[in-house]
């Protein structure tokens, strides 16, 4: 299977840490942020991977990550000239993926601990359709928030809801087949100017094609101050 890693956006969350550098390059313990995503990648035997970034950034995670033969994977890059959310991103990555039925999408923010080994295999056995990846969190509003019908399978995702209904939140780990592209040219752009993956991930949910696993373990979206000071102090012991 193929990967995308998305680490593109403006980061304005972190600045101004992120005025001079992406969000993705900043050091959590002791490696850049995008480094994780390649080391949980390699682990679940995914080596082919497109990494999507903004064209100020582009040359450095090139002049960093090279081919990607320090972290043993190969990587292709494509340049997402403006910020117009996460299903403008990875509709960049339709050639990457054409000739695939199925592919792994990853937030380069989200960090985490349990390997995705497990969850790339309950996709594989999944006919077609979506599948994301929940977790239970104590501020579940900062995310996309499954609401479930009565059989427990997602009804729909509400983003950043002010009540959220549930306390999980849909990480930024996605598996998607092949139609996503079709269902983001249906999206338009959301009140903040965005193209939504919870639009998408919705449009799947709205045909019974959205599924669902848990994550155990730790998890982070290092978007913020705080989570990015919590997943340096969780992933400094973990790198020799
Ligand atoms: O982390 C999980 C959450 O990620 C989900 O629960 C939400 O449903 C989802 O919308 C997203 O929310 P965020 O507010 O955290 O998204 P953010 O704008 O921070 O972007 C997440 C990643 O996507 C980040 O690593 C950069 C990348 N990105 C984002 C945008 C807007 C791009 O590559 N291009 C973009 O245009």
């Amino acid at each position: 299977m193929r990967a995308i890693i998305l680490a593109g956006g403006t980061g304005s969350r972190l600045l101004p840490l992120t005025r001079l550098m992406n969000k993705h390059l900043l050091p959590v313990g002791k490696l850049p942020m995008i480094c994780y995503s390649l080391i949980k990648l390699k682990e679940a035997g995914i080596t082919d991977i497109l990494l999507v970034t903004g064209r100020e950034a582009a040359g450095s995670f090139t002049d960093f990550l090279g081919s990607g033969l320090d972290y043993g994977v190969s990587l292709t890059y494509r340049v997402q000239e403006q910020a117009g959310g996460i299903a403008q991103a990875l509709e960049l990555a339709r050639p990457f993926v054409d000739n695939e039925d199925k592919f792994l999408v990853l937030l380069g923010d989200n960090l985490f601990e349990e390997p995705l080994k497990p969850h790339l295999e309950a996709f594989v056995q999944q006919s077609e359709g979506a599948m994301v990846l929940l977790k239970q969190v104590p501020d579940p509003e900062r995310y996309g928030v499954p609401v479930f019908d009565k059989k427990g399978r997602i009804k729909r995702i509400e983003e950043k809801p002010e009540k959220p209904q549930t306390n999980y939140c849909v990480t930024g780990i996605y598996f998607f087949d092949a139609s996503v592209f079709t269902l983001i040219r249906q999206q338009s752009p959301s009140q903040r100017g965005e193209l939504e993956i919870t639009d998408v991930n919705n449009a799947y949910a709205s045909k019974g094609k959205l599924q669902h696993t848990l994550m155990n373990g730790w998890w982070a979206d290092a978007g913020t101050f705080e989570s990015l000071h919590e997943a340096a102090v969780k992933l400094m012991g973990k790198i020799p």
